[in-house]
């Protein structure tokens, strides 16, 4: 079994020898850049964990690793462009640092890339990898609409966000486990109750995510702090409060959000003084321990040995007390 460090290593080097090279330069540079600004590489490493939950030979599945990353950063090139995002993985994002008609194209053929990746998966697995995969890109623009959808909707419930969340982040964490799984040889059963566990646990990264927009630190956080609540994000903290909200604060949180000239320093220091007056944070992480439990019962029900459900765990936990 590998090593927190020599799964690290296994990735890193994979990605070194990602071929993205070609012509226009400003097609493929703007590739480059973003997967080597690096990341928590999350995604490439549940595939190679998916998979070594069953076989202990895990190489098959690097191609498979490589192309969710390649899909991540292809939402990342698009998502930065839907949210006016300045900063990602603390460098300028493409759209800025280039323009956004590159970072649509190079998003695009990110997309591709992970595609011929992603059918260098052994032949008797690809029917299944590719119908999870598209299955799962499919959502992933159905959550990313929804996103969009909310920033201008009045009325959102926490129901309907947790769906949205679960489409636009945690249904990728499913799939690139499911696709670990299938090619590790687990039957359709097990495949499935690590779908619902990379789901599970995506949503809790996800209301992780929200929380870390608010109260991450700037140094270790790599993406502008403050940017969902300059977007007007329906994120979970700001549901809860306008949910637990006196009449005062639901003014003041009205009033914010409907204006549109702003200063933004000005904006974030309002809406995050309510949120802390309003004690949401303490209430968004119960809900996150909540996803995160039930993930881990998930994880419970595959039968395989606890000592190969060890890497797992361990990385479900440390995303859970992440920085960045
Ligand atoms: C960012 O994902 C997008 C979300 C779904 C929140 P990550 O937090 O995994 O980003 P990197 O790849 O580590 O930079
Ligand atoms: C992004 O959610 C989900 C996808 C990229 C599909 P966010 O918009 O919250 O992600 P960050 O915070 O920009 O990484
Ligand atoms: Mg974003
Ligand atoms: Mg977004
Ligand atoms: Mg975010």
């Amino acid at each position: 079994m590998l090593t927190p460090t020599q799964l690290s290593q296994l990735i890193e080097q994979e990605i070194t020898q990602l071929d993205l090279k070609g012509k226009p330069d400003n097609l493929y540079q703007p590739m480059r850049y973003i997967v080597s600004l690096g990341g928590k590489r999350t995604r490439p490493q549940l595939v190679v964990l998916g998979c070594e939950l069953f076989t202990d030979n895990v190489q098959p599945a690097l191609p498979a690793a490589m192309a969710v990353e390649c899909f991540h950063n292809f939402t990342l090139l698009h998502d930065d462009i839907m949210d006016i995002a300045p900063l990602r993985r603390g460098n300028p994002t493409v759209h800025e640092k280039w323009n956004t008609n590159i970072a649509i194209l190079s998003g695009d053929a990110l997309f591709v890339k992970a595609i011929q990746l992603l059918m260098q998966v052994p032949n008797t697995t690809l029917i299944q990898c590719l119908t999870v995969f598209n299955a799962t890109a499919l959502h992933v623009c159905e959550g990313q609409q929804l996103d969009m959808n909310f920033e201008t909707q009045a009325t959102v419930s926490i129901p309907q966000y947790i769906n949205m969340i679960r489409l636009k982040t945690a249904v990728l964490l499913g799939a690139s486990l499911k696709i670990g799984a299938y090619i590790g040889g687990a039957v359709e059963e097990d495949a499935e109750a690590l779908y619902k566990f990379g789901e599970y646990l995506g949503i809790a990264f996800q209301l992780q995510d929200d929380i870390l927009d608010v109260y991450g630190n700037p140094e270790t956080f790599g993406k502008q702090v403050g940017g969902d609540i300059l977007a007007n994000k329906k994120t979970y903290l700001l549901l809860k409060s306008l949910q637990v909200a006196h009449k005062y604060q639901l003014e003041v949180l009205q009033q914010w959000t409907q204006t549109i000239d702003y200063n933004p320093t000005e904006k974030i220091k309002a809406i995050t003084e309510i949120y802390d007056y309003l004690n949401v944070r303490k209430l968004a992480e119960a809900e996150m321990e909540m996803y995160y439990t039930k993930a881990l019962q998930c994880l419970a029900t595959i039968p395989v040995s606890q000592e190969r459900k060890h890497s797992l765990q361990q990385l479900a936990a440390q995303l859970m007390l992440r920085t960045q």
